[in-house]
């Protein structure tokens, strides 16, 4: 299974940390935020990753990464995505680098407690199709800026919804997705969405659609880091006190 990293953007929403840098470089604990994400995908049994990024500072990425053996990194690829035209946009740049294999996608701002390692082997033992992982949220008002899923009676997931106004249930979709090699065939016939971007969330609609998402439930903290300041010095805290990645 192949990894690919998402770390472009802009970062408008931590303006003005990020006038000066990439977001995913901002400092988590002791380390640059996408380093978590790198240990995350390693300590997941995922070793060949390709970091996606943009703008004026991708030259930092290959000087803190370099050729990733430091992290356990066995083949580190790198896409440089020249505008920032969403997440859907930005996985597009992997196609060849994916193959035919299976891809999980992260977005390195995503920071996690526990490892998904499990969702990674449950995947390997699905049929086909595409997997997410959802979080518990407490605050429904923190969901109204996140993918919610709406799930029925028996637990199956029926729709996700970007950013709703109303969230149809108490679960936030994360940033990290399995998908099978199909999911490149879903990004040509995305549409812009209202934010001018090809949203991972269509994609997701699309395997929902047909019958082959599943889903896992994590445990412990998971927190999206460029979600906010806010969200951003919560992530920080929670780091600080408990560490990440956790087995
Ligand atoms: C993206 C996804 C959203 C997901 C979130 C997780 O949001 O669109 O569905 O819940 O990542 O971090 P964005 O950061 O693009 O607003």
């Amino acid at each position: 299974m192949k990894g690919v990293l998402l770390a472009g953007g802009t970062g408008s929403r931590l303006y003005p940390l990020t006038r000066i840098t990439n977001k995913h470089l901002l400092p988590i604990g002791d380390k640059p935020m996408v380093s978590y994400a790198i240990e995350a995908l390693v300590i997941a049994g995922v070793t060949e990753i390709m970091v996606v990024t943009g703008g004026t500072h991708a030259g930092e990425f290959l000087r803190l990464l370099s050729n990733g053996h430091e992290f356990g990194v066995e083949r580190l690829s790198y896409a440089y995505q020249d505008k920032a035209g969403g997440i859907a946009d930005a996985l597009g740049l992997a196609e060849r680098f994916v193959g035919d294999e299976r891809v999980v996608v992260m977005l390195a701002d995503n920071v996690l407690e526990r490892s998904f390692r499990p969702s990674v082997e449950r995947f390997a033992d699905q049929k086909e199709g595409g997997r997410l992982l959802l979080a518990e949220v407490e605050n429904p008002q923190h969901l109204r800026h996140l993918g919610v899923p709406e799930l029925d009676a028996a637990g199956t997931i029926v729709r996700v919804v970007e950013k709703p106004e109303v969230p149809p249930s108490r679960y936030a979709v994360t940033g990290i997705y399995l998908y099978d090699p199909s999911v490149f065939s879903i990004i040509p016939r995305l549409v812009r969405s209202g934010r001018g971007e090809l949203e991972i969330t269509d994609v997701n609609n699309h395997f929902i659609d047909a019958g082959t998402m599943e889903y896992d439930v994590i445990e412990g903290f998971w927190g999206d880091a460029g979600e906010s300041i806010d969200a951003y010095y919560a992530v920080n805290d929670h780091v600080r006190r408990h560490g990440a990645n956790h087995a």
